[in-house]
Formats: C-alpha cells, sequence, structure tokens
C-alpha cells in the first residue's frame, strides 16, 4: 500500500490526540494510503524522544525546519502553539508538503490570509483541525439542518465553556499571552464556538462583543527562581459577542475559562421554523432534537442516540450504544484527511475556513474596542 510520510511538530496535548489519531485510523476506516508515523519534532531531544517511543514514532528531530525539509517527508502536522503556526506553514508550503494545522488558523486576520495564499500558491491539500465538527452527533445536525428538519434558522447559540483558570494560581502559562496566544478564551475555545456555527448554520455577517480579563496579574510557571515573580495576563478570559449571520438568524457566542463547573461545555442550540436542534460536548453521544411539525399534544425533545450505523462516522466504531469518545474527533479529522489526498481533494475545513473564522475573531476584537457593532471583513 502507498505511504504518507508523517511530520509531527509538537507533542503534549494535541500532539498525543493527533498521534493516536494516526495510530488508530487505519485500524477503523480503511483506505489505500496508509500514515506512516516518521518523524515527531520537538526542542528537548531526551523528552522528544520518550515521546517519540510512548506514541509510536520512528525517530525525532529537535530543529522544525529540518523535519519539514526532509525529503521523505509528505505531510506537516502543526500542533504547536498559536504563534508558531504561521512561519512553520510557511515553510511546509514552501517545501511542497501538505499541512494538517491546529486551531486557530494563526494570531492574525493577515496572517491566516498570508498562510491560505502560500499553501494555495504551493498547490498543496491544507487541513484545520477544528475536530469538533467530526462528531458523529454534530455531522448529524448539519444533515438534518442541510435537509430542512429545522426549517428557516431563526436563533443560533453557542457556548464554549471551561474552568480552569478559575484558579487565581494558575500560571502564566503561553495560552494567556498575546504575543504566543493571539487571543485568549476567544482563539482558543470561541473559535472552535465560531466554526460550529459557520458549518452548522451560515456565515457570520456582524457581530458586537465585549472582552474581559478578570484576573490580570498571574504567577510565571518558573517563578521562585524568576527576578519578577508575576506577570500582567495579556489576553482575554472571557469573549461573547451577539452576531447577525448571513442567512438571516440571530445569534449569541460564549466563550470563557472561568465558568465553575463547566469542564469542557462545547454547546450549541438552533431553533428554526419547524425545528429545534440542542447538542452539548459533554454527552457528546447525543443530540436533542424537536419536531415543531408534530402534533402539538405529543411535541418535546427527544434525545437521539448518534450511534447508529447510519449516523456519520459512528459505523466503523462498535454496534448501537457504544460510544465513543473525545479521541475520535481526531481520528475521523485525520480519516477525512486522508480520503482528501487519496481523492485529490481539498479536506473541510481547509485553510478558506481558517481565514473566514480568523475574520469573526477579528471583528469581534474590533467591536470589543470599538464598543460597536462591526461587520466580518474577510479578505476572500
Ligand atoms: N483542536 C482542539 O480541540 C485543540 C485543543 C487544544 C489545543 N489546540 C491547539 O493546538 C495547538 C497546541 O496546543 P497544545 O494544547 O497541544 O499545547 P501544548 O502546550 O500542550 O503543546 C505545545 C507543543 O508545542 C511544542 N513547541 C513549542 N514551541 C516549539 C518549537 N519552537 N519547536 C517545536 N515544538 C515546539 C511544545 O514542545 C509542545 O510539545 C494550539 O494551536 C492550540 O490552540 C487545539
Amino acid at each position: 500500500m502507498p505511504t504518507v510520510n508523517i511530520a509531527l511538530i509538537g507533542y503534549k496535548f494535541m500532539g498525543r490526540a493527533h498521534s493516536n489519531a494516526y495510530r488508530q485510523v487505519r485500524h477503523f476506516f480503511p483506505g489505500k494510503l496508509e500514515p506512516r508515523m516518521k518523524v515527531i519534532c520537538g526542542r528537548d531531544r531526551e523528552a522528544v524522544t520518550a515521546a517519540a517511543r510512548k506514541l509510536g514514532w520512528e525517530e525525532v528531530e529537535t530543529d522544525w525546519r529540518r523535519a519539514v525539509e526532509r525529503k521523505d517527508i509528505d505531510v506537516v502536522d502543526i500542533s504547536t502553539p498559536g504563534n508558531l503556526h504561521r512561519p512553520m506553514v510557511l515553510a511546509a508550503a514552501h517545501a511542497g508538503k501538505h499541512v494538517v494545522c491546529e486551531k486557530p488558523l494563526a494570531n492574525t486576520l493577515a496572517d491566516a490570509y498570508e498562510m491560505l495564499r502560500a499553501v494555495e500558491r504551493a498547490g498543496v491539500k491544507h487541513m484545520l483541525m477544528h475536530n469538533y465538527r467530526k462528531i458523529p452527533a454534530v455531522a448529524f445536525a448539519r444533515k438534518l439542518v442541510q435537509e430542512g428538519r429545522i426549517g428557516t434558522v431563526y436563533h443560533y447559540r453557542g457556548a464554549y465553556l471551561q474552568s480552569w483558570l478559575l484558579d487565581p494560581k494558575f500560571p502564566l502559562l503561553w495560552r494567556l499571552d498575546r504575543k504566543l496566544a493571539g487571543s485568549g478564551a476567544l482563539g482558543d475555545i470561541g473559535s472552535h464556538a465560531c466554526d460550529l456555527a459557520r458549518c452548522l448554520n451560515s456565515e457570520f455577517e456582524s457581530v458586537a462583543g465585549q472582552l474581559t480579563t478578570f484576573i490580570k496579574e498571574r504567577a510565571y510557571p518558573e517563578a521562585p527562581r524568576q527576578a519578577k515573580r508575576r506577570g500582567r495576563v495579556t489576553v482575554d478570559d472571557d469573549a461573547n459577542f451577539l452576531a447577525r449571520f448571513r442567512n438571516g438568524s440571530a445569534g449569541v457566542i460564549e466563550s470563557s475559562r472561568l465558568c465553575g463547573g463547566r469542564l469542557n461545555y462545547n454547546m450549541f442550540e438552533m431553533y428554526g421554523s419547524r425545528g429545534s436542534l440542542a447538542f452539548n460536548l459533554e454527552r457528546m453521544n447525543e443530540l436533542q432534537f424537536f419536531d415543531a411539525t408534530e402534533a402539538a399534544d405529543r411535541r418535546g425533545y427527544r434525545t437521539i442516540s448518534v450511534t447508529q450505523a447510519a449516523h456519520p462516522y459512528v459505523g466503523a466504531w462498535w454496534p448501537p450504544g457504544h460510544i465513543i469518545g473525545y479521541e475520535h474527533t481526531f481520528v475521523h479529522a485525520i480519516a477525512d484527511f486522508l480520503s482528501a489526498l487519496e481523492r485529490d481533494r481539498l479536506p473541510e475545513p481547509n485553510f478558506y475556513d481558517g481565514v473566514r473564522n480568523q475574520a469573526v475573531l477579528d471583528a469581534v476584537e474590533r467591536s470589543a474596542q470599538s464598543g460597536r457593532w462591526e461587520k466580518v471583513k474577510c479578505p476572500i
């Protein structure tokens, strides 16, 4: 079977999730191309060697540029902080490699657009890891919307809430530094909420947003050895906004990492002329569907267990009711990516989605500054 050689940059949270996906994908999703876990890249030789052994990679590199430029590499997978996405994508495109990139695509709209142009010029395939689209219940919700089962959409409500920053002692990691992360809750989890809204509902037209940093200073992770022990948080803790969509629906999107009791509460609700849908990642095998066309005396939300062979993706796994989890979303994304390579198609979501998504984040930032509604200005 022809192989496609992968270079993965980053071996922590997403590095582990992507490694698992490359390892698992062909055990459940057969295809003509075999991904080969060729090289994993990190700066610390000892740590990356241990990661390679644990995660199943053949070789290690400590300089990402060397990994990207290797002749035997076909795909570069970027699982590093946001500030590194741009140089890594540009180098990968320049070297003619297909790219899988973590979200958000970039730290600014201008960077995202430059990255899209680079992969277009290079003629390589590109995928953006908005993995939540790949949840069977989410893909099924999209199908119901496309079939007209909820009719004309009036309201879209999305929220992605977590609680890990509630503790004021949580250290000042890269995600709290604008130079590295670009933004806070907005780009980190709000970008997922925007992607789901775009995927399920419509492109955004305009937004009115606010960004708030509640805990303005935090201790550096290496505090005891550092002269300056505390530093400023330069990103938002909370990003929420009202939205007008191009399909005429009205929306509200919230994202925060200071919501006690919400661990990974990525939810959406859609209310249309014929029905409604509701989903929450913490119960990711279920979709709530309300059919407004049924007789009033028997209407009500029903819970669909999205685990049937007829549902998207899930038939490749277990019998009905044998639920799947977070890691499966990445396996589905990589299965779609490999299938796109085989068929010489562009996978979804891709860098076009990345630019459109970044344009929404950009409009929210402008609106938070101006205090006004702002149009989403997308260069594509
Ligand atoms: N799709 C999702 O659901 C999801 C979830 C979490 C994070 N992310 C995204 O994934 C990306 C990485 O986040 P993470 O949570 O895995 O971060 P992390 O801090 O857990 O891991 C970052 C990795 O990047 C590596 N790295 C940093 N600088 C490097 C350099 N110069 N050269 C080589 N490697 C370098 C680190 O060694 C580490 O392995 C971010 O863009 C983030 O937004 C996506």
